[in-house]
């Protein structure tokens, strides 16, 4: 059995062929890197760099894993939520070619494609997860792989864009998280004292914006080094991050914690889950550095575990794209 999976909710371009047992056979990621001189993704610009690349990109991972389009026996595009254009393309094409094809067609949700990065890994139930990408900061209690429940998300910013928005007043450029991560490497989290808004471990709900004006009110003194400030914001986050996240693993009894999204390829994030899931006995699955961010594998894996939940699953030919989620409980199935 072979899936081909389609992402294109922002601005990566990102094909898959899957087998039936998740593994990926050819992959590719297409990022669109005219975005940084502009500071920040623009949609129009998204949308249109999407069709032009998206044939192509097919065609070379059909070539890689050898497999001709009328081998695959189902067809998966992420729906939402992202970007209403850039989502347009990547679905419409797909399930053009599911219907021409006459296979099924399964519409995703983004959000937890992210989280099936990790559905070919031998998870333990239940499981807390924290999804932490450019546009989302969630902790999710998972029973099982069909239940994900909400519990808590930001108030305004998402981390990634909490890191995006810091770097871009320190001039570092765009995308910034991971400037900021190297960075930080060598100063010390220890110069700039930051507030840590909506500090308590027990509330599962985020809020960056106050901690962003915090770090541009440090800048703008002047008398920091890029180096510092970084180091002392990235902590800042972790911290938040992984002690909210643990505290819900202690509450649910979780036996597996698993962290999801660009954020995910954070340093220190992924040391100091490490070192807090070792000191509690506790499964850490974090993606590896290439499957943090957005990808079409995760999007196959999020398709097949709807298909082993329900074989005969499908989406309808008038699936449509949706610009934002809003709900408490998250499926793979997006229509
Ligand atoms: O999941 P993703 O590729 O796209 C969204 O769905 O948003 O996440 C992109 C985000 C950006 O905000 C980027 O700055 C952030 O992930 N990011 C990082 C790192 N690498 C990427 N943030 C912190 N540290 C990193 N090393
Ligand atoms: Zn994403």
């Amino acid at each position: 059995m072979y899936l081909l999976a389609v992402e294109t909710s922002c601005d990566d371009s990102a094909v898959a062929v899957l087998d039936g047992n998740g593994n990926a056979v050819a992959e590719l990621v297409s990022t669109q890197i005219v975005h940084g001189s502009y500071g920040g993704v623009v949609p129009e610009i998204a949308s249109r760099l999407h069709m032009t690349i998206l044939p192509g990109l097919v065609r070379e991972v059909l070539e890689k894993s050898r497999i001709s389009l009328k081998d695959i026996d189902v067809f998966a595009a992420t729906a939402g939520p992202g970007l209403t254009g850039s989502l347009l393309v990547g679905l419409s094409w797909t399930k053009a070619a599911a219907f021409a094809l006459e296979k099924p067609f399964l519409g995703i949700n983004h959000l937890s494609a992210h989280l099936h990065i990790h559905h070919s890994s031998p998870v333990e139930f239940p499981a807390v997860a924290l999804l932490v990408s450019g546009g989302h900061t969630m902790i999710f209690h998972m029973p099982s792989w069909n239940e994900c429940i909400l519990l808590g998300t930001t108030r305004d910013d998402a981390a990634g864009e909490a890191f995006d928005k810091t770097a871009k007043l320190m001039g570092l450029g765009y995308p910034g998280g991971r400037i900021i991560d190297q960075l930080a490497e060598t100063g010390d989290p220890e110069a700039v004292s930051l507030p840590s808004p909506m500090g308590s471990k027990k509330l599962p709900e985020f809020s960056f914006s106050g901690l962003k004006t915090a770090v541009r009110l440090a800048w703008e003194k002047g008398n920091v080094s890029a180096e510092n400030l970084s180091a002392s914001f990235r902590k800042t986050v972790c911290h938040l991050l992984v002690s909210k996240t643990m505290y819900q693993a202690g509450k649910y009894k979780a036996r597996s914690v698993l962290v999801a999204g660009g954020v995910s390829a954070n340093s220190l994030l992924r040391s100091s889950f490490k070192h807090q899931c070792d000191k509690r006995g506790i499964s850490l699955f974090l993606p590896p550095i290439e499957h943090t961010m957005d990808n079409a594998v995760m999007v196959g894996r999020a398709a097949l575990s709807v298909l082993e939940a329900d074989p005969e699953a499908h989406s309808p030919a008038s699936c449509n794209t949706f610009p934002r989620w809003h709900a408490e409980k998250l499926s793979p199935l997006s229509c």
